[in-house]
């Protein structure tokens, strides 16, 4: 893996801002990836304030820790390697009973789609894999050996794959057999031979269906949020970086539900208020963001 790999983090100066540290506060960086996040977090934190760094990717975890070390840091910081589904007990093990704050930059970092042997991206020919974490027991291998409906409704759920059952058919006819040893390249020609003019949104798609599949990203994401919340001090912020329309609803939801209710225009104290949005809008990457 290119270690020295320029890496600009996504909306760092709109996170952080909004994060709005405080100096002595607890800040939890459920996906650290190259610890772009956190080093600006710990640059606004005095030295009783707390850092938690968590990815499942050991890594990632790794390179972060070594790259956050080299600045100069006053404040305590703690590195786990765990999912962020677990975050309750990752508190319960940590003593952390309440936090001033969170970032989740959700999906994969940009090592994720450069190294090879993470058998990710449709742009290398390399084994098919796709897990963050070796700890995760299914691969993208085993995608190929589900039932046709399944395959199916993978495609068209995480992927919005029209002709999803035509491409499950054929994955299974002409991929099956080579398992367990599908490569990355595989599924692309398998996916050209199905459709007509097939461009790179098309297999990034199929990719991220699949690799959404192996991750069980979203139930990661739902069942973080639920359990995030009761850690949550009064006042404490939340920052969470989606990528697609499926993690966005997901928030969003989330957020509806936990949400202060205003009828007829007053606040409704019969329900407990939880949640307020910060911003009306979702804050939206530049052009020349995404470009860069
Ligand atoms: C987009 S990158 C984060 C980049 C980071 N903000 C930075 O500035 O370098 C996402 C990271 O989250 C990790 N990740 C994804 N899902 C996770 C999960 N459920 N639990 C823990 N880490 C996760 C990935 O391994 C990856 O390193």
């Amino acid at each position: 893996m290119n270690k020295e790999k320029k890496h600009v983090p996504v909306l760092l100066k709109e996170s952080i801002e909004l994060l709005s540290i405080k100096k002595d506060g607890v800040y939890v960086d459920l996906t650290t990836g190259l610890g772009g996040h956190s080093i600006e977090i710990s640059k606004r934190l005095g030295d009783s304030g707390l850092l938690i760094c968590i990815d499942m990717d050991k890594n990632n975890l790794e390179y972060s820790k070594n790259r956050i070390l080299q600045h100069e840091v006053k404040n305590k910081l703690l590195f786990v390697e765990d999912n962020f589904k677990n975050i309750k007990h990752i508190f319960n093990m940590l003593d952390i009973e309440k936090i001033d704050g969170f970032i989740a930059d959700l999906g994969v970092a940009s090592v994720h789609l450069d190294d090879h042997s993470y058998g990710l991206s449709y742009r290398f020919n390399s084994i098919i894999d796709m897990r963050l974490s070796k700890k995760i027991t299914k691969t993208a291998q085993d995608f190929f050996l589900l039932e046709r409906e399944e395959i199916e409704t993978i495609l068209k759920d995480y992927g919005e794959i029209k002709g999803a059952k035509k491409l499950a058919d054929m994955f299974i006819v002409k991929l099956r057999h080579k398992y367990p040893n599908i490569t990355t390249f595989d599924v692309v020609n398998v996916v050209k031979e199905t459709f007509k003019n097939v461009n790179n949104r098309v297999l990034s798609m199929v990719f991220q269906a699949i690799r959404i599949w192996v991750n069980e990203e979203l139930e990661n994401l739902r069942m973080m949020l639920y359990d995030i919340l009761p850690f949550m001090k009064v006042n404490s912020r939340g920052v969470i970086l989606s990528y697609h329309s499926l993690e966005d609803r997901i928030v969003k939801e989330f957020i509806k539900e936990h949400e202060i209710k205003i009828i007829n225009g007053y606040k409704d104290y019969n329900f407990q208020p939880i949640l307020q949005r910060i911003n009306k809008k979702p804050i939206i990457a530049s052009r020349e963001e995404v470009q860069n």
